[in-house]
This record gives C-alpha cells, structure tokens and sequence, in this order.
C-alpha cells in the first residue's frame, strides 16, 4: 500500500482564519492526507503584515485547536533572501519525504499564473497541483490542463477574509488566536491599545468578551456577535482624554450635553473617535457606546448588552455573578436587573440624577417585570 500524501498547503497566513482551516479540513478528508502548513515570508513593502513570528505562533494555535493531522513548517521563513520559490520548498520536501506523494493547495487566482511560475513543469511533476476555487474568481482552465491540476470541490469557506480580520472586523477564527492578536497588539488592536493605559486595555477586551458571549448566549447572529464585541473594544476610548480637552472636544462635537456630569462626556468622544480613527459605521456599534454610561431611551439590543457588560466585568472587583447568570439566560432581564441596582447605588451616592439616565430608568424600570 503506497503512502497517504502530504497535502502542501502555503500562504501568507497573516492571520490564519476559520476559512483556512475549512479548507484544509476539507482537503483532509478528501485527499486523505496529512496537512502541512507553509508560512511565507512577508515582502518587505507589506508593513501592515504581522511578523513571521507572530503569523507562526497563531499558526501553531489554530492547529493545535483542531482533530485533524495538521502541522506548521518554518521553513520558508528561515530560507535566506526576499523571494521565495514554491519548486525549491517542494523539492526540499520530496528530499525528505522521497516515498510520500505531495500534494500542492494553490488558490485559483494563483492557478491563473500559474504557467510564470519559477519551474512550473517540473513543480507540477513534484507534486500533484490542487486548485481550491473561489465563487467570484474564473478558473485557469488551460493551466489545469497543462499541469494536469485538479480543482477542489469546495466552496464552503465563508465570506472571511485576513483583511477583515485584522480590522477586526470578523470573528470567524479560532478563539486561541484573538487572544493571540489582542495580547501581542496585532493590527486592529494595536491601534486600540494606542487609546488605554493598560487597567483600561484589559477592562475593555474583558467587557468586549462577556458582551460577545451573553450576545451568544442569547442566540443573537454572528453580526450582532461581531456589534457587541467591537462595542466593548472601543467603549472607553475617549475615556483617557485630559478634562480640558474633552471640554473643548465636547463643546465641538455634542455641545447640547455639556451640562451632563463631565464622567458622561467619554461616551460621546468614544462614538466620535469610533468613527473617525476607526471608520466603525455600524450604528448600533456607535450608538451602544453613545450611551454605555449614562443608559438613555430607546436603547437598542447592542446598547443594553453593552451597558450591561460594562457594569458587571468580573475585572471590576465585586461580585456580579448572579448579573452575568440572568444576562446569558436573558440580556433584556439582567439588562433591566442591573439598571435598578445601578439607581440604588447612585441614588445611595445622592448623586444627581441625569435627564438621560432618568429617560432611561423610566423607560425600562416603571413597565418592566424586573423584580421578578
Ligand atoms: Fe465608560
Ligand atoms: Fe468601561
């Protein structure tokens, strides 16, 4: 019986994602070997790119949270020089595999130039060239007839992307590589760590992770996962902000709430520079943190998981977990649970009432079955 073969599979991997590992799952099962992922080297000019290290090391954890066989090869980070070429990878390989059939996963966008590529010929004698095909993007029909490739089945990768992902704007990835990205301050959430001291970092991704999950929880859809995480990454963002310059910023960007108490004005600079330095566009996003401290009407199911989240961050040093319980059963319960314990104790501070929240507590505390 001939060896199973050793599925190939390269890319810039920056950052790996769910549609990677769908498609190596996929390629698993059918072509029925192992597989071997091959991180390129990043061209120089790509500064927004995460460093060979980084894009390794979430490599090694998106694989090491898989059933399957799959493993990570350093070697075409260590080769010497800029370019890299796939026929040197694949006969340093074969030297080492000599029995083992390869197998070589290329996209169809590369299929389609496939015949420029450095010694296609022999490459595709090397190893047997598999195409995984992408809906929008036409097939190299002449190549895969000349090279006698074979087009993969599937198109069941999803609509993610590494773009989107480094905008932090997706989720679909494993869990063990966001905790990756957010510990190192990779792409999106190094520019957010630019806005927080470090206590402040920590509160807003441990906010942004209980909101995700009580969205989760709740059954609401992965855009509204999505909504509910990225509000509470960037609620406090206009927080760090010296008194006389969130005056000034206040009097310029919502001047009919500068009689609110000053500890309100951050939720308006936090939308404001959402928008601005983050080009967040998604209204429940922007409207969740316009009202995350103060509460007002109106509130919307990103805006009450928000608020919610961010009084009852475990990080905050009391116990609030009969609040996250209620919140993972039912958000608009424990939403209103934690708005009439948030009155007592500022009522117990007598601290003056704002028309805001006033709006607020009428709305959802006069009608409501909270004290069920
Ligand atoms: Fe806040
Ligand atoms: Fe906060």
């Amino acid at each position: 019986m001939s060896e199973s073969p050793l599925i190939l599979y390269g890319g810039s991997f920056d950052p790996v994602h769910n549609g990677h590992l769908r498609i190596a799952s996929y390629a698993y099962r059918r072509l029925k070997g192992d597989v071997l992922f091959l991180p390129a080297k990043s061209p120089r000019w790509k500064s927004a790119s995460a460093s060979s290290k980084d894009r390794f090391m979430m490599l090694q954890l998106a694989v090491a949270s898989q059933e399957h066989p799959f493993f990570v090869s350093e070697m075409e980070l260590e080769r010497e020089g800029e370019v890299t070429y796939s026929i040197d990878t694949v006969k340093a390989i074969k030297e080492e595999e000599k029995e083992r059939p390869l197998i070589l996963l290329i996209g169809a966008d590369q299929a389609l130039r496939f015949h420029e590529w450095k010694e296609a010929k022999l490459l595709s004698r090397l190893a047997k060239i598999v195409v995984v095909p992408r809906p929008e993007q036409e097939l190299a029909t002449s190549n895969i007839e000349n090279f006698k490739m074979e087009v993969l089945p599937y198109y069941g990768s999803g609509s993610v992307s590494s773009t989107k992902i480094r905008e932090g704007k997706c989720l679909d990835l494993p869990e063990e590589v966001l905790i990756y990205m957010e510990a190192h301050e990779l792409y999106f959430w190094g520019k957010v760590r630019q806005y927080y001291s470090n206590s402040r970092y920590e509160h807003s991704l441990s906010v942004a992770h209980l909101a995700r999950q009580i969205a989760e929880y709740n059954r609401l859809d992965e855009s509204l996962q999505l909504a509910c995480y990225r509000a509470g990454v960037l609620h406090d963002i206009g927080k760090e902000m010296t008194q006389e310059k969130s005056v000034s910023l206040m009097k310029e960007i919502a001047p009919s709430y500068i009689s609110l108490p000053s500890y309100a004005y951050h939720q308006y600079i936090g939308e404001y520079l959402a928008k601005k330095e983050f080009q967040e566009d998604d209204e429940r996003v922007l409207s969740a943190i316009a009202t995350h401290c103060t509460g007002s009407k109106g509130m919307g199911c990103v805006a009450k998981i928000l608020y919610s989240a961010d009084k009852i961050d475990p990080g905050r040093g009391w116990d609030s977990r009969i609040y996250i319980k209620e919140c993972l059963k039912d958000y608009e319960k424990g939403f209103r649970k934690i708005l009439a314990a948030n009155r007592e104790y500022l009522g117990k501070l007598e601290e003056e009432e704002n028309a805001l929240s006033k709006a607020c507590y009428e709305e959802y505390l006069t009608k409501g079955d909270y004290n069920e």
